[in-house]
């Protein structure tokens, strides 16, 4: 089974423009998509659609944290929810010419207090096995610390077979003091961490691919197949889910990054944010390059 942690999740609204958007005029959308989201459940709905089990792991409010949990939920993915106070956030991503120009407006989300967060801890830490996978994505809502991702990946990564780690900034550097099996930032996330590489890091960076830093003094670059871009928000959680469903497949570090990276393009072509077609992934697999 695969954990999915979203501390701020949201229902995310994709908007489609024929033109580019244009600030104070009004505009028909082409076609427009809700997604349960927020990184995590991007990262939870990936992972069902490559065909794993997917536990998604959330603060859940008002009617729009019901509709987030029954889109996961109808797509096979159990949902453990904590239920906090205010409603769940509504973000939007509005796509302009033809995916040349993204813009994302997003809310801050309901503030969950910290006891709610050591309750949903405790839950998960009741319901995780030895042979399960976890992942942190995101930010956090307001009134949660960044000590809160320390605590997570410390609690959780003796208790699983680890913990992987997508965050920015204070969280970030707090997730990386606790020791998780690997950080997943991009470029510019790792890059203003000003961290340097102790444990496992791969920096995505767009359509550059990604540097995997297996270790300290050890570089290796993957390179990304060409592809037409539609969507690139959402590639990072892409990413992450194929990287995560291939070790839990079995695979080894090297196959399970060349198959992440096939996953992210895949992700970037279609036009929903962290849309996921198997059949394309596979397509790509043979044209992405370790060295
Ligand atoms: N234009 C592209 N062509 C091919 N692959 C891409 C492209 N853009 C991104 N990718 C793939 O997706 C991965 C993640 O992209 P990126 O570094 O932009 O993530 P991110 O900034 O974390 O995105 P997000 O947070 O929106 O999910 C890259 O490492 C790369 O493999
Ligand atoms: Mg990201």
């Amino acid at each position: 089974m695969i954990w999915t942690v979203t501390f701020n999740p949201s229902r995310d609204m994709t908007f489609v423009l024929d033109g580019r958007l244009e600030p104070g005029t009004i505009d028909v959308a082409t076609s427009v998509y809700a997604r349960s989201g927020g990184k995590g459940n991007n990262v939870a709905r990936v992972v069902r659609a490559l065909g794993d089990s997917v536990g998604a792991v959330g603060f859940y409010g008002g009617a729009i944290g019901d509709l987030v949990c029954r889109g996961l939920e109808e797509q096979g993915i159990v949902v453990l929810g904590e239920p906090v106070n205010g409603e769940t956030r509504t973000c939007l991503t509005m796509v302009g010419r033809g995916g040349a120009e993204i813009t994302e407006i997003r809310e801050k989300g309901p503030p969950v207090r910290p006891p709610a967060a050591d309750r949903l801890l405790r839950r998960l830490l009741e319901r995780v096995t030895p042979g399960d996978w976890v992942t942190l994505s995101g930010s956090l809502p307001p009134e949660l610390p960044p000590s809160v991702w320390a605590d997570w990946v410390r609690a959780l990564n003796p208790r699983t077979r680890g913990v992987f780690v997508d965050t920015s900034g204070d969280n970030l550097r707090a997730a990386n003091s606790a020791n998780p099996l690997a950080m997943v930032p991009n470029r510019d996330e790792w890059n203003a961490s000003g961290l340097s590489v102790t444990g496992s890091v791969i920096v995505t960076e767009g359509a550059e691919g990604a540097t995997w830093y297996p270790k300290p003094g050890v570089v290796r670059r993957l390179r990304p197949p060409r592809v037409a871009v539609n969507n690139t928000v959402g590639a990072g959680d892409a990413f992450l889910g194929g990287m995560v469903h291939g070790l839990n497949r079995g695979e080894g570090w090297e196959q399970a990054l060349v198959w992440a990276v096939a996953v992210a393009a895949a992700s970037v072509t279609s036009p929903g944010v962290a849309d996921v077609d198997p059949v394309v992934a596979r397509s790509l697999i043979s044209q992405v390059v370790l060295e």
